[in-house]
């Protein structure tokens, strides 16, 4: 049996012929695909999926719902910049105990979904009764779900935690159960450009949430002193030059699956590498006063293809050269998680104040952090504090307008 799937994007209209391996019936029709994110992110991840052209049905404190397609969620992992997994649910059903899961997913025909040679994770979250520790779901799905496989194919896949081949992410609360293919499998901030992290890095996925609430696009320069690995300044490159961020990297969970339709993908990766920009016309400047944190983000910059769009220098964030004109400059300064370091951290938090002062008159300025004492001391009024959390830290993005002659108001943050 052969069938044709027609979608458009934007004015680029798609038609794909499907083979007897593609055809899904499940997977061709539209089903509830959930984003998940980091909280704080759900307002910035709707703007991106509204871009798409998918709907919006819900946003939850660190997710998002909107329904489509498989293609649809392939879209999802390619354009993303703020998501970290894309679920496409496959079944839903009542189960009140181990037993009952073990029988409804044996009822899953998994051999038209895994390959019986294939490699596969199950992931989950669950609030039940009957369940002390997730990871008995897991074993459990999993039993389930190579067991059926084996029955009708004569062989089972392998499975373990990594999340590179197949994965299944179950949904498990009171009695309530939905089951989810993780087309993304390894997380989408999971870019595959940082080769070298050094501490405290930023998630791929926060940095460009970040930079969307600054609404920098491109216009205007983008400065980051204290840029670490450089991922502010490499995710604003990206978006600068309008490249889709899954283009970067290579694997995802949708590929494991039977219905992935190599071809598909490729007119998918093509069209976003025709809507890149090779030029841009203003500047990114990414400085360090650790000369191997400079080396590790030009490394990981040239891993995403965009060194040649940002200008790094080794100097203290106050010796950043900030182009004349416009544009914003952002800073994400260590909070000061260690006692001893607050002393010295008060002095530089209270220099930024002094650098946004002197050196970037006409620029919006920027501090992301997540110690509010700290940020006190930049003796600036914030317009705006925009909420986010890095990993279960309770952060803010510090918004300042940096007018020329800029002065404390005497009050403080
Ligand atoms: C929290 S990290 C930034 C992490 C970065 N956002 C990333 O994704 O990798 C803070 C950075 O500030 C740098 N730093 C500390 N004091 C500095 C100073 N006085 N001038 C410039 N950089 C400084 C550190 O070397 C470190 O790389």
């Amino acid at each position: 049996m052969q069938g044709i799937l027609q979608f458009s994007f934007g004015n680029l209209y798609f038609s794909m012929k499907l083979t007897a391996s593609s055809q899904n019936s499940r997977l061709l029709h539209k089903s509830r695909i959930i984003i998940t994110c980091a909280k704080g992110i759900p307002p910035f991840l709707r703007e991106e999926v509204l871009s798409l052209g998918l709907p919006v049905l819900s946003l939850g404190v660190a997710s998002l719902e909107t329904e489509g397609t498989m293609e649809e969620a392939m879209r999802l992992n390619l354009f993303v910049r703020t998501g970290q997994r894309v679920l496409f649910l496959l079944e839903e059903f009542r189960a009140q105990n181990p037993d009952e899961l073990y029988s409804q997913l044996s009822g899953i025909a998994w051999e038209d979904y895994i390959y019986e040679d294939g490699y596969l994770c199950v992931t989950s979250s669950v609030d039940n009764p009957t369940i002390k520790d997730s990871r008995f779901a897991n074993v459990k799905s999993k039993d389930a779900i190579v067991d059926r496989i084996k029955k009708k194919r004569g062989r089972r896949p392998d499975s373990g935690p990594e999340r590179t081949g197949a994965v299944i992410d179950l949904y498990w609360k009171e009695d309530w159960c939905q089951v989810y293919l993780d087309t993304s499998g390894e997380p989408l901030y999971r870019r595959g450009y940082r080769k070298i992290p050094l501490k405290a890095p930023m998630q791929e996925t926060l940095a460009a949430a970040v930079i969307l609430a600054t609404s920098w696009d491109g216009h205007g320069n983008f400065v980051n002193p204290m840029c670490g690995s450089g991922t502010l300044a490499i995710e604003a490159a990206l978006i600068a030059q309008n490249v889709a961020p899954g283009l970067i990297r290579n694997n995802y969970g949708f590929m494991h699956l039977k219905s992935f339709d190599e071809s598909s993908w490729k007119k998918l990766t093509k069209m976003a590498k025709t809507r890149t920009r090779g030029s841009f016309q203003h500047k990114i400047i990414a400085t360090d006063i650790s000369p191997e944190a400079v080396r590790a983000a030009k490394q990981n910059a040239a891993a995403a293809g965009v060194e040649r769009a940002i200008e790094f220098a080794a100097c203290d964030y106050s010796e950043t050269p900030v182009p004349a004109g416009q544009g914003v400059v952002v800073l994400n300064p260590e909070y000061g998680e260690r006692l001893g370091k607050l002393k010295e951290l008060e002095e530089t938090y209270k220099g930024i104040g002094d650098f946004f002062k002197k050196k970037c008159p006409g620029y919006r300025g920027y501090i992301f952090t997540g110690n509010l004492e700290l940020a006190k001391k930049v003796g600036l009024k914030a317009k705006r504090r925009i909420p986010f959390f890095n990993s279960n830290i309770e952060c803010r993005l510090l918004e300042y307008d940096l007018y020329e002659g800029s002065r404390s108001s005497g009050k403080g943050f």
